[in-house]
């Protein structure tokens, strides 16, 4: 088992299987023309089994695929059918832009995914095309439907951001009425340096369900235990699906924090908003060290797992991290 230096079990892992995305939403890319890593530079999939492997001796249950975009890069099926083989048992979760996805749901969910969290920030195409650079909000909408058709578990993941998509809090919550999804407002990060980020266009979790509150009848789901996600939820009375908020910002969850990240090219973060890097890279091309060696640096990794982090403290002194979301995975 995987235990961090103040007993915070880690049981998740997100894997950012590629830097590259089709889409450019400036909260994540910071809407830069950035450089993408060399092909070289990524892991590749016989690394990210090995990878996943190592996790799972260490009883990590949850591995989540993001990017970038991970239907970007080439073969992504090919490498979910790679992961089934080789870790059976382990949860395989995907979060994408559902751009790509159309037309492969089924195969998907027949290579063992069960639950795909969607990244949609406006139900409007114009805003869409705003927010992402690209005219594609059909293609996610259908992709939704394809999803459900076959009884996977959708969450969809709203950054919200005044000014850009607040007016859009009633479709939001019809959409959670007509459909049985997770719709979840995660608070704007100001993560990357050149992040357009500013007080102005924070709209917090409080602000979002007082006024989802005043449309419809909102019950808060009872949690279990906080590893079950950062996500406030609520049922809404007389709809198919649930509301929910994630409060990095006026609210963070550190305490309860049970994840990793790993980038495409192998730097394990113990912390979303920290620099600090491992790199699992060389050990994992090395010829003779073997997974024994990952698995070290992983232990080694999580003692150093900070214990909290202060957003708007650290956001005064400079950005919160270097990386650009998209580098990172969310
Ligand atoms: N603030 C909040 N959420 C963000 N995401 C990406 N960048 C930011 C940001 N700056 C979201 C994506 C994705 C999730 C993993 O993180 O929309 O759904």
């Amino acid at each position: 088992m995987l235990v961090d230096g103040y007993g915070r079990e880690v049981s998740y892992l997100r894997l950012s299987v590629t830097d590259r995305c089709n889409l450019n939403c400036f909260y994540c890319r910071s809407g830069q023309e950035l450089d993408y890593l060399a092909h070289e530079n990524i892991l590749s999939y016989e690394e990210m089994v090995a990878l996943a492997r190592a996790a799972r001796a260490l009883r990590v249950e949850k591995l989540r695929l993001t990017g970038g975009e991970p239907f970007a890069r080439r073969d992504f099926l090919a490498f979910l059918g790679l992961l089934r083989e080789n870790c059976p048992d382990l949860d395989v979760r995907i979060t994408t832009n559902a751009t790509l996805l159309g037309g492969k749901a089924a195969a998907v969910k027949h290579l063992g995914v069960r639950r795909i969290n969607i990244s949609m920030d406006t139900l409007d195409p114009a805003r869409f095309r705003e927010i992402t650079g690209r005219d594609m909000l059909d293609r996610v909408l259908a992709a939704i439907d394809e999803c459900l058709a076959l009884h996977l578990r959708v969450k969809i993941n709203v950054v919200a951001m005044k000014g850009v998509n607040d007016s859009e809090l009633p479709a939001f919550v019809r959409l959670a009425c007509d459909k049985p999804v997770d719709v979840r407002f995660i608070e704007f990060m100001p993560i990357g340096a050149a992040t357009r980020w500013n007080d102005a266009a924070t709209w917090t979790a409080r602000e979002i369900v007082a006024r989802a509150g005043e449309m419809v009848r909102l019950t808060p789901v009872e949690r279990h235990s906080r590893a079950e996600g950062p996500a406030r939820l609520y049922t809404i009375a007389g709809g198919r699906g649930r509301l929910g908020v994630i409060s990095p910002l006026s609210d963070h969850f550190c305490k309860s924090c049970n994840r990793l990240r790993v980038t495409s090219d192998g730097r394990l973060r113990t912390c979303l908003f920290s620099d600090k890097e491992y790199r699992l890279r060389p050990a994992l091309r090395h010829p003779h060290l073997g997974l024994e060696r990952v698995v070290d640096i992983m232990r080694r990794a999580l003692r150093t797992k900070p214990l909290g982090h202060e957003l708007l403290e650290m956001r005064r002194r400079a950005q919160v991290c270097d990386r650009v979301m998209s580098s990172i995975g969310g």
